[in-house]
């Protein structure tokens, strides 16, 4: 982008000459927008003198470029491909200022990667194809290319398959729905049925709806696992044959697909029918969280086993995915599966969508495989914003604004010649907490705009010149088209200093033209026995009041006190980092991701520095168990304590830890070193198997 200095008064009016028929589609999308947000129309003419925009085809080194160029009187716009031509005009109407001005300039414009996605899982919640198209508006203009839609899975099958009609008859309905969060106790339903389903002619309709935009929907038909809603509906296609309703809960399930051929010639027959309606090169199967119990007990899942020579259950996956990959490309078409399709060899051609981190993303592309990433830690999109108590019911795990923007899809470890293999990443929006379309919304929206710029932009901006933006331009840009978002990152900090005897509580905000009304700036000092002090900060942007912000301190012996750590917390959980136990911020619950330490180590150790020898008789504190977000209790741990920093004698010991902690000891010393024991690998059957657990511990509590 290169400012040529001046500008170009529009009109009212814009008329575009174009000799390829597709702008007509162009405008068709956009004409609506340009009226809304630029207060314009826009409209074909056929009489390229008079016309105030010309676009003309070009040709292009790079996918989806368009250039403009902008002088006092004309625009003119090369493009090749469709989505260049689209992408031109999205990009017209964002400059267009409030008196319809565009400032003269050169723009050459072209994405980093071409696979810029975002996923929506309908089968937890059901969304209208009205509703979802509003969604889809949102997301062309961010120039995002392809829409991962999540079809089936174990609470409804969301797709219409006519050889199949129980699919949708039975499977697309559950009696029931989980109220409030999983780890609740005990578990409470709606009992009320839920759930709906897509006709192929409103697929079809959707389809060519997103092609408009620019985008590629890749439809998503869950195999071996998540299979419950089909299941329910045919159940023979099972290992039991027994019936299971469609669930009503969330997890992981063990009824799955039976590898027998009937079952294979079934999905064969679906996949068959989802073709028909999805020009999408790409199909994804699924693939993930697939348990292996059925299979071991399945007579003719063995009998599989025996006949294909394969050794374990394992490579009966791979023979599923791989019956799956041959028949697909067969019929001109590339397979997509989450990572586990690693597990047991990968088939050949298959696509790899990497989400339990970028590991297996990096093994499939140094194999030559093609990757797109969406790894947990930054593009899970059901995770936590902030850690605010009106924050959306959510699993767990914390994604906030500045870690998406972050992200970079290129594993750091990937050779150069093997960096084209990662075709680029995607948002995922999992909606087992998100029944309403404008729940989805408010927890893709900004962060898709962080997303969107990772994924276009090769030398990207600094996080402060994004936000900048992003509340100059984008956020009302949002607003007008009625289209909700989070409002977490004017959520203000209330950050905790040290001082030579406590702490000192200051408030902040990374938004410039935010004003921070009441200010807390105060000490606290330690105190013998626990106490909760609580403060308020309220703020204001552009004369609108922001959410307040609460924070409850807990005063003791340690705080303020500092922590060196021999196995450093990881980031992003390293919430205030040798203070952070110290802080007087008790880790809440649910854990929304700041507050607590987070450490993927097996042994977690490090010290704490009371200043001077202190007599105490009490340390409490707490530890995280939220399973499905990998964390684990540690197993044990040990106290060891000196008065010198150098020699430490074992003091305390704990043979089981719980979510609360209380070791009393009347103890007279300077520096506590605590060595917590963890687990290496997630157990089998448990979330996250195979991979580091997560352990997350706060505030320690020293009192006397
Ligand atoms: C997944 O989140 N199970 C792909
Ligand atoms: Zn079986």
């Amino acid at each position: 982008y290169e400012k040529t200095g001046s500008v170009f008064q529009l009109k009212d009016t814009i008329t575009i000459y174009c000799s390829d028929k597709s702008i007509e589609n162009a405008i068709e999308v956009l004409h609506e927008r340009f009226e809304l947000l630029n207060s314009i129309h826009i409209e074909r003419t056929d009489n390229e003198l008079t016309a105030d925009f010309i676009f003309s085809k070009s040709v292009f080194k790079e996918r989806e470029s368009y250039s403009i160029v902008i002088n006092q009187s004309a625009l003119t716009v090369n493009y090749e491909e469709y989505n260049g031509l689209l992408y031109a005009l999205q990009t017209i109407s964002q400059l267009i200022n409030k008196n319809k001005q565009i400032e003269c300039a050169k723009i050459y414009d072209y994405p980093r990667f071409s696979y810029r996605g975002t996923h929506l899982d309908c089968s937890r919640h059901f969304y209208s194809i009205q509703e979802i198209k509003k969604f889809v508006d949102e997301l062309a203009a961010l120039k995002i290319n392809q829409f991962h839609w999540h079809l089936t899975d174990d609470q409804g099958w969301r797709i219409e398959i006519k050889k199949y009609p129980k699919l949708t008859e039975i499977g697309g309905f559950r009696d029931s729905t989980l109220i409030g969060h999983i780890r609740n106790t005990p578990m409470q339903f709606e009992k009320k049925r839920y759930g709906g389903f897509y006709t192929q002619e409103e697929i079809k309709e959707f389809v060519v709806y997103c092609q408009k935009r620019g985008i590629t929907v890749i439809p998503e038909i869950e195999l071996p696992g998540h299979a419950r809603a089909a299941l329910a509906a045919y159940p023979e296609f099972g290992c039991s044959g027994e019936f299971n309703p469609v669930a009503s809960t969330w997890g992981v399930f063990n009824e799955v697909f039976c590898s027998k051929d009937e079952t294979i010639n079934f999905l064969k027959d679906i996949l068959d029918e989802v073709m028909a309606l999805f020009p999408s090169k790409t199909i994804h199967v699924g693939g993930d969280e697939v348990p292996k119990t059925s299979w071991k007990s399945c007579s003719k899942c063995q009998a599989q086993k025996s006949k294909h020579g394969l050794k374990d259950e394992f490579e009966l996956q791979r023979f599923i995915i791989e019956e799956m990959e041959k028949h697909l490309r067969k019929n001109g078409r590339n397979l997509m599966g989450w990572d586990e399709i690693l597990e047991g060899g990968l088939a050949e051609n298959a696509q790899v969508m990497s989400w339990r981190g970028m590991d297996g993303g990096f093994e499939a592309a140094n194999s030559g495989h093609f990757v797109v990433m969406t790894p947990g830690s930054h593009c899970y999109f059901d995770h936590y914003q902030s850690a605010h108590p009106d924050e959306q019911l959510s699993w767990g795990g914390f994604t906030p604004l500045e870690k998406v923007f972050a992200f970079d899809p290129i594993p750091e470890k990937l050779a150069k010649d093997k960096q084209h293999f990662i075709l680029g990443a995607q948002a995922n929006l999992w909606t087992e907490y998100l029944p309403e379309i404008q729940n989805v919304e408010i927890n893709a929206f900004p962060r898709m705009i962080a997303l969107a710029e990772v994924l276009w932009s090769k030398n990207k901006r600094s996080y402060s010149d994004f936000l900048n933006d992003l509340i100059t331009f984008e956020l009302p840009r949002l607003d007008k088209n009625g289209m909700p978002y989070s409002k977490a990152l004017f959520d203000p900090n209330c950050d905790i200093v040290p001082t030579t005897n406590g702490i000192n509580i200051v408030s902040s905000t990374s938004i410039s033209g935010q004003k921070l009304m009441s200010t807390p700036s105060f000490t606290l000092y330690p105190t013998k026995k626990a106490v909760v002090n609580t403060v308020k900060v309220e703020s204001e942007y552009m004369g609108q009041k922001i959410r307040n912000t609460e924070f409850q301190l807990t005063t003791h012996l340690a705080i303020g006190k500092k922590i060196t750590f021999e196995t450093p917390p990881k980031a992003p959980y390293t919430y205030q980092q040798e203070f952070g136990f110290t802080n007087g911020i008790v880790g809440s619950k649910p854990w929304k991701g700041k507050q607590w330490l987070g450490f993927t180590n097996d042994t977690i150790e490090f010290t704490l520095d009371l200043e001077k020898k202190t007599k105490f008789n009490t340390i409490k504190f707490q530890c995280l168990n939220e399973n499905n977000s990998w964390i684990y209790l540690p197993k044990s741990l040990e106290i060891w304590t000196s008065n010198d920093g150098i020699n430490f004698s074992k003091s305390m010991e704990m043979k089981t830890i719980g979510e609360w902690n209380r070791i009393s000891q009347n103890t007279k010393a300077r520096y506590l070193k605590f060595v917590f024991i963890q687990d290496k690998t997630i157990p089998a059957g448990k979330p996250g198997e195979g991979f580091s657990p997560w352990t997350f511990i706060d505030e320690i509590i020293i009192t006397k």
